[in-house]
């Protein structure tokens, strides 16, 4: 694939290039989702949950995690020269053609270790790597409303990032031990289909999204 190298500038300082995938002249039926763990966690539930995602998605996308452990606290006055954790990170956003997040909630609201890698993938100012990106947003929480707030907290900051959202199906999962293998395999036939069907329609939605050729869709750097 080739590739548009291009420069942020700020009070006249140019830096590394970071390289930005161009669009495919002709898309295939694959398309490359990036998906991020909300959980620093070893025994993560949303670790689980995105590994039975991953087994449950159609042939048509090639999910590939993004790990946010490594990136260091957001710091504006590291931007103009990131470490190399945060370009890693803002390259894997934009190599992505979706974006899918699996998250828990915390405190009613987005996990910090996810809202610092979207912070840095949103800058600077003028290269927000998540723009235009379709994306579906998912979690597993012990509680009974399966992170519902956290995602409603997302959807704000995403609205905000131009990221166009799968709006339904909704997926707010209440974790179960019993339902979910540590393998991602999911033991109740209900539970598998609807994600099985929540991965569809957000395949569908990837589709939907990719496919807009209206001036200004694709090719800006916003
Ligand atoms: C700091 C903290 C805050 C939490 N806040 C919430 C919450 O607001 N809502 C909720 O349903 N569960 C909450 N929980 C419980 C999580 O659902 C539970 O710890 C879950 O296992 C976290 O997901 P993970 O295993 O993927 O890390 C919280 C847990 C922690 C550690």
């Amino acid at each position: 694939m080739a590739a548009i190298s291009w420069k942020w500038k700020d009070a006249g300082t140019t830096l590394t290039a970071l390289e930005q995938p161009a669009l495919p002249a002709e898309r295939t039926m694959t398309h490359r989702i990036g998906y991020l763990i909300g959980s620093l966690a070893h025994d993560s539930i949303n670790r689980i949950l995105a590994t039975a995602l991953v087994r449950l998605a159609p042939s048509s996308l090639e999910l590939v995690e993004i790990p946010i452990r490594d990136l260091p606290l957001y710091n504006r006055d590291d931007e103009l020269e990131p470490v190399a954790a945060v370009t890693d990170f803002k390259r894997a956003i934009e190599q992505s053609e979706g974006l899918l997040l699996v998250s828990p909630e915390y405190n009613r609201s987005i996990p910090g270790a996810l809202k610092n890698a979207i912070d840095w993938g949103s800058r600077p100012w003028g290269h927000n790597s998540f723009a235009r990106k379709p994306t579906g947003i998912i979690g597993a929480s012990t509680g009974a409303i399966g992170t519902a707030v956290m995602q409603s907290s997302m959807r704000s900051v995403l609205s905000f990032l131009n990221a166009p959202q799968l709006n339904a199906p909704e997926a707010y999962i209440t974790f179960d031990p019993d339902v979910f293998g540590d393998d991602g395999e999911v033991k109740d036939d209900g539970t598998e289909k609807f994600l099985r069907h929540y991965m569809s329609e957000y395949a569908a939605f990837v589709e939907r999204v990719l496919s807009l050729t209206a001036p200004g869709h694709v090719g800006d750097q916003d």
